[in-house]
Parts: structure tokens; sequence; C-alpha cells
């Protein structure tokens, strides 16, 4: 009999339901909430507001599209942390309460380490072999990470402050970009040359720190626009190319570091800013063969909360029904 996982994903501003069947994909739905834009950042309150609204279509829209019945269903797995509480509360409680009524097993998963285990999607992608090394990249979450099995993840390093999709987006905030500024620095930046340069500060070891190119990003900026108040419309794609290579060359030098010192041969890539066209260039060059997650995968998705919980299914690492969802979560 064939093992079909719902999975379900509220842990930030995205409601997204997935349908896996024997480890393929049958449906993959996600809804983006735009309202938050105009605030120049997620609000939680909002986002929780909208996960309520969303999530009984997404998930109706999910099974129709697989053609699932659910009763069908063999699990549900769900986005226990990290993330904003309010939003996992959404999830988790959906989720409980749909096991429950369909007598079937709760699986509940770690958001980063479904944004690496996404890889083991049954697809026309390749999928790596354990151990690899995983760097995770988001808007919440910058880590170095060993993988040995599908349930063991060390964290070799990480942020000290923010997150490489925070970078972006906080650079991008001070150019003026909209909410999240990733993608679109990313697109101004194939326009540009990087030409600018910015101060960093270094951090020992496998961890990251982005906080000293945000300063040097807003000095900058201010110094320029004292000459020229036209300073930032009149650069912006070589200002967008200059910070994005500065946050590409932050990673991929920590990357290279974790790769020689581990001797790990596989570098898998997860979390929203793997869609990053500058950084998925410059980690051709580093010495390992390089996973990177298809673009409807990379950013937020219940696809890869499926996986993960069919992982765990595997492995009978099911859920009790009084889990409770956690802001924080080590991976
Ligand atoms: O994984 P994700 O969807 O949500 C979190 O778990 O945080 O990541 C969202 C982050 C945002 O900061 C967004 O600006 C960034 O990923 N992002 C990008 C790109 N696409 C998304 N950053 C740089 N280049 C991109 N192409
Ligand atoms: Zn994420």
């Amino acid at each position: 009999m064939a093992t079909i996982i719902l999975g379900i994903e509220t842990s930030c501003d995205d409601t997204a339901a997935a349908v896996l069947v024997d480890g393929k994909l049958r449906a993959n739905v996600v809804s983006q909430q735009l309202e938050h834009q105009t605030h120049g950042g997620v609000i939680p309150e909002l986002a929780s507001r909208a996960h309520v609204q969303r999530i009984v279509p997404v998930v109706e829209a999910a099974l129709s599209k697989a053609n699932i019945d659910k009763k069908d269903l063999t699990a549900i797995a769900y986005t226990q942390g990290p993330g904003l509480l309010g939003s996992l509360l959404v999830g988790n409680a959906f989720a409980k309460s749909l096991s429950l009524a369909l007598d079937i097993p709760l699986l509940a998963v770690h958001h980063m380490q479904a944004h690496l285990l996404v890889h083991f999607i049954d697809d026309d992608f390749p999928t790596p072999t354990f151990p690899f090394l995983g760097l995770t990249v988001s808007g919440g979450h910058t880590q170095l990470v060993q993988v040995d099995s599908a349930t063991s993840f060390t964290v070799l390093g990480e942020t000290k402050d923010d997150a490489a999709g925070e970078a972006f987006d906080k650079t991008g905030k001070m150019l003026g970009l909209p909410y999240p500024a990733g993608p679109i620095m990313d697109k101004y930046a194939q326009k540009g040359t990087a030409r600018f340069s910015f101060g960093k500060l270094s951090v020992e070891g496998l961890h990251f720190s982005f906080s000293g190119l945000k300063t040097s990003v807003l000095y900058f900026l201010r110094e320029q626009q004292d000459n020229d108040p036209k300073f930032i419309e009149n650069n912006l794609f070589d200002l967008c190319a200059s910070i994005q290579k500065s946050i590409v060359d932050i990673l991929v030098k920590k990357v290279a570091k974790a790769l020689t010192e581990t001797g790990l041969k596989q570098l898998v890539l997860g979390g929203g800013v793997s869609a990053n066209s500058g950084l998925r260039k410059a980690l051709e060059n580093t010495n390992s063969k390089v996973f990177l997650p298809p673009l409807p995968y990379t950013t937020d998705n219940a696809a890869m909360i499926a996986m993960a919980g069919f992982l765990k299914f595997k492995e009978n690492d099911t859920d009790v029904l009084n889990s409770e969802p956690k802001a924080r979560m080590s991976i």
C-alpha cells in the first residue's frame, strides 16, 4: 500500500500544503501572504490571522490537485518549529485535529532540517547521500550543518547576528526595495557591476556575521547621499551587485573552510537564499559536488515538510498529540 503524507507548513508568512505519495510529489500549494510587503517585514499578528483564513482552502487545494481523498492519507507532517509562535500554532492545531479526526499518525518536522531533506524527493533532480555538508540560508537562519542521516544533524557554525536573508532584506530596505528584498536584489544585481566594497566583521571558526556589512552599507549610503541625493537611484544595479557579492563572499569563504575541515565531499543547500543566482554561481568553484534545490523548493513550501515527515515515518518517529510548537528549536 502506498504511503501518502500530507505536509503542512505555517512557520512564517507562507501557508502551504503538499501531498507526497511514496516519496513522489503529487501536489505543492503555497499561498504567499502579500499583505506584509507594505510593512517592510512580516507582522506576526497579521501572519497568524492569514494562516487561520487560508489553511483549510490550501489543504483542500493540495488534496484535490493530488486527487487524494483525506481518508486515504497515511500520516500528517507539520512544521513544529522554529518560526513565529502564532503562525506555528495554526499549523500545529490544524494538523493535530486532522490526525485525530482521521486517526492517523502525526509527524513533527524541524523546518530547517526539511529545507535540507527536500533534496530526497523522488524526482528528476540528483539526490545526495549521507553524510553531507548542509548550508541553510533563509530569512531567519544561516547555518553550516553536518548531516549524517535524516535524523542526525550537527551544527558546525551559525550566524552570530543577522541571517543571510535578513542581510539581503535589511540592506535592500536601505535601498528602498520592498520586502522581501532578496529576490529583487538578485534580479538587479545581474544588471550591475560589483564595484563598491564594504567592510565585513570577521568571526572565528565556521560562524558567520552580517551585521558589520549592514552597518558599512548604511554609512556608505549616508556619505554618498550627502554629495548626491540621487546616489541610490543612479547606482541601484551596481549597489545590488556589490551588496550581493559581499554576502555571497561571506558565505562561500566559510563553506570552503567547512569542506576542508570536515573532508565532506557533498554540499547541500537549503532555504530561501539558495535561490540566489550569485551564490549558486560562486559555489560552483568550491571543492565539492553541489546540490541546489529546484527553485520551487528554495523558499518556504510544504513539499519539504512532507518529505522530512516521510523519512520520519519510515523510522517510526511519530509525534504524540500533545506536542507543542516551538518558536526556537535547535536543528
Ligand atoms: O526559507 P525562506 O522562504 O523563509 C524563511 O524560512 O526565512 O527564506 C526567505 C528569505 C528572505 O530573506 C528572502 O529575501 C530570501 O530568502 N530570498 C533571496 C532570494 N530569494 C529569496 N535572497 C537572495 N536572493 C534570492 N534570489
Ligand atoms: Zn524557510
